[in-house]
């Protein structure tokens, strides 16, 4: 039998969820990701994934509702996050509050919907209670107003300031919308895996964490972030790109698994970086110098730009720390999850493939023993 290394091209499997690169191109459930990006809210698009279609106004409502409910922290979960270390990776304090969410509210009696709601509303309160608490020691009020959505939730906790420029909630929202699903990408293969062996839900979504905080994951937006920080301006971006091929260095924000030419999410959110710059806070430099990477790598060495690199220029320009950049992933990716955690439970098979073995051949234990 071939070995494929990294599972490149194995098909293990059938989705109802979503549609990549493929045939009728990038969709959730049938709906266009573009159009879904332009018309509808990162909330309308949970919904989808996790109902498994558009909501009415009086779904979009009620769902709304149920989110915002569960931001303030259970005292015992905030207990936790406040014994965590100031120098914590922030998405492990995430993994490690979803795993704590599981320890208090288990899943028996919960549909897997009304956990991914739960924490919907509680993930950015996690992040931002841990964040607050461990700079400055202050026990941060998680309740923001019912209305908000996710994204302004996220900002209003992360500046503690009510008001937030328009495009800057609009251009996080779209990145959510974005991030939101992407078939089999490593960490719903790795929440699919531990599904099919009948696990628990947050075990499930605990495993999907630690596995998009891979740089070559979720961990690509900040990493694309501090690579782009290290460039003065466009021409000094490409003289030390230049020597970064020369070296065989990986590019972050670069490259795709399944898209070998463009990333359909890069344009999106490309443009919103772009639009983020006439903003009295935008950042200009910083837009030209990765629009200068993309064009060089894409001519020099026929690598296109993912999402990552264009989510990394518009979150800085939205004052978000690099560090914080996957966490906003996680959140994204929680209905994608778990739209397959069901679909993987609806008709389950355990995951479980070979490794061919080319370890030593047959050793005697006894001689070993004897030395
Ligand atoms: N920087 C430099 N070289 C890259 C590259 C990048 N970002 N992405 C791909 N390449 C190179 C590979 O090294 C490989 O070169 P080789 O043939 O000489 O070995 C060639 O392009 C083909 O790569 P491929 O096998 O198609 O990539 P993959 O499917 O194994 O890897 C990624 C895909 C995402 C892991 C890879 O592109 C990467 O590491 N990107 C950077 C991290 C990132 O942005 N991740 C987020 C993805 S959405």
């Amino acid at each position: 039998m071939e070995e494929a290394k990294g599972l490149k091209g194995v098909v293990a499997g059938r989705t109802r969820v979503s549609t990549v690169g493929k045939g009728v191109g990038f969709r959730y459930f049938g709906y266009a990701v573009k159009e879904l990006a332009e018309h509808c809210s990162f909330e309308q698009v949970a919904y989808l994934l996790l109902y498994r279609d558009l909501p009415s106004q009086e779904q979009l409502r009620d769902f709304q509702r149920k989110v915002a409910g569960f931001r303030d922290l259970p005292p015992a979960l905030k207990q936790v996050l406040e014994r965590l270390p100031r120098d914590s990776n922030p998405v492990d304090v995430m993994r490690t509050g979803c795993s704590a969410l599981g320890t208090l509210e288990p899943e028996p009696g919960h549909k897997p919907e009304d956990m991914a709601i739960r924490l919907l509303g509680s993930f950015s309160s996690i992040l931002l209670y841990w964040h607050h608490f461990v700079i400055s020691s202050k026990r941060i009020s998680c309740v923001t107003a019912p209305e908000d959505s996710v994204a302004l939730h996220f900002l209003k906790l992360l500046t503690l300031s009510p008001n937030h420029d328009p495009l800057v909630v609009k251009a996080l929202d779209v990145s959510l919308i974005l991030y939101a699903e992407h078939e089999f990408s490593s960490s719903t293969y790795v929440a699919r895996m531990a599904a099919s062996t009948l696990s628990d839900f947050y075990s499930c979504m605990t495993a999907a964490i630690g596995t998009l905080r891979g740089p070559l994951h979720g961990g690509a937006n900040e990493g694309a972030m501090k690579m782009l920080e290290g460039f003065k301006s466009p021409s000094d971006a490409l003289e030390k790109v230049e020597l970064m091929r020369k070296r065989k260095q990986l590019f972050m924000g670069f490259g795709h698994r399944i898209y070998k030419g463009a990333d359909p999410r890069a344009a999106i959110i490309k443009d919103y970086a772009k639009q983020l710059t006439s903003k009295p806070f935008g950042n200009r430099k910083l837009f030209t110098i990765a629009e200068a990477m993309e064009g060089y790598l894409l001519k020099e060495a026929g690598i296109s730009a993912n999402m990552d690199l264009y989510v990394a220029v518009a979150y800085r320009q939205c004052g978000i720390p690099a560090a914080f950049f996957p966490c906003l992933f996680v959140i994204a990716r929680t209905p994608g999850w778990t739209a397959h955690i069901s679909e993987q439970r609806g008709d389950n098979k355990l995951i479980k493939p070979l490794l061919r073995y080319n370890g030593p051949g047959p050793r005697d234990v006894s001689a070993r023993a004897k030395l």
